[in-house]
């Protein structure tokens, strides 16, 4: 608890510049969330953006294992300093209380621990803050649109109907909280077998179906790599591991297509609300 109790300081009054704030969102876990937020991060990294991306599944804080991080830097001041590794800003509940260890957050507990993570950290100037959300449709979304203006939030789903039926209900509750619905993402979409055969272990185009029923862009479909596990096991983002490969290749263009999106959806006569691309 003492960990908790040392970010309880007050905010100061520097303040954040986060042009687009997205959470990543499922209705359930397993469809790869965490994995898409994290080599979503570092795919805008890579394009030239200042991207932070804050681990919100305060159940389950994956983001440090996947970004090859275990702890925060000192702090500097009154705020904390993000961890940064692979060119993302990065904060997580997984650096502050000890790995495998339950956490049993009661409502209040949680919107705290949200807030700070917005205001109390020290994240500078971001083009995008990416926003890996707890699966399903509970308090800690609340507590998020609540503490921070969302741009917006992409769905992440598997091809199949159980996936798609979830991923409808986390569609709603970002409509329900007003939330700008930015996209559908589909995960494991397939897997190439080594003769290029494309197997579809999932399903089939479920993701796009969803988007379209739904009325928003459909951002990719992710294909089933081993690499893209291993990549999270070992700290080292497949969209760095592997550029090269499927996969990445193939969050790396949800990446470009997300910005078109945001880039499309707010318009700015003097262009400065433009994200560029510089890769
Ligand atoms: N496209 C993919 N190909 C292979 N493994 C994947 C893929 N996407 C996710 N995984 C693996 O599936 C597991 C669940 O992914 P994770 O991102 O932790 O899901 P969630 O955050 O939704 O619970 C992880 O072991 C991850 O490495
Ligand atoms: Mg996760």
């Amino acid at each position: 608890m003492s960990e908790l109790n040392m970010i309880n300081e007050p905010a100061q009054e520097e303040n954040n510049r986060i042009r687009f704030a997205v959470a990543v969102a499922s209705g359930k876990g397993g469809v790869g969330k965490s994995t898409v937020a994290v080599n979503l991060a570092v795919a805008l990294a890579q394009k030239g953006l200042k991207i932070g991306l804050m681990d919100a599944d305060i159940y389950g804080p994956n983001v440090p294992t996947m970004m090859g991080v275990t702890s925060l830097p000192e702090t500097q001041g009154p705020k904390l300093l993000p961890a940064v590794a692979h060119g993302v800003k990065i904060i997580s509940i997984g650096f502050l209380v000890p790995p495998g260890q339950p956490l049993i957050w009661r409502g209040p507990m949680l919107h705290g621990a949200i807030r700070q993570f917005v205001q109390d950290v020290d994240w500078g100037e971001l083009d995008m803050l990416v926003i890996d959300l707890p699966p399903g449709t509970g308090d800690a979304q609340l507590s998020l649109a609540q503490t921070l203006p969302l741009t917006g939030g992409v769905i992440v789903t598997l091809p199949q109907k159980v996936s798609l039926e979830d991923a409808l209900r986390g569609l709603e509750m970002f409509r329900t909280m007003d939330v700008d619905v930015l996209g559908v993402i589909e995960n494991m979409s397939f897997l190439e077998m080594p003769d290029g055969q494309k197997m579809d272990i999932f399903g089939e185009g479920g993701g796009q179906d969803l988007a379209r029923d739904a009325g928003v862009p459909f951002l990719g479909a992710i294909p089933i790599d081993p690499a893209v596990r291993q990549g999270g096991d070992e700290g080292v983002p497949i969209t760095i591991a592997k550029p090269d490969s499927p996969a990445a290749r193939a969050l790396s263009g949800i990446a470009t297509a997300l910005v078109e999106t945001l880039n499309a959806a707010e318009p700015d006569e003097s262009g400065d609300f433009e994200i560029e691309i510089t890769d």
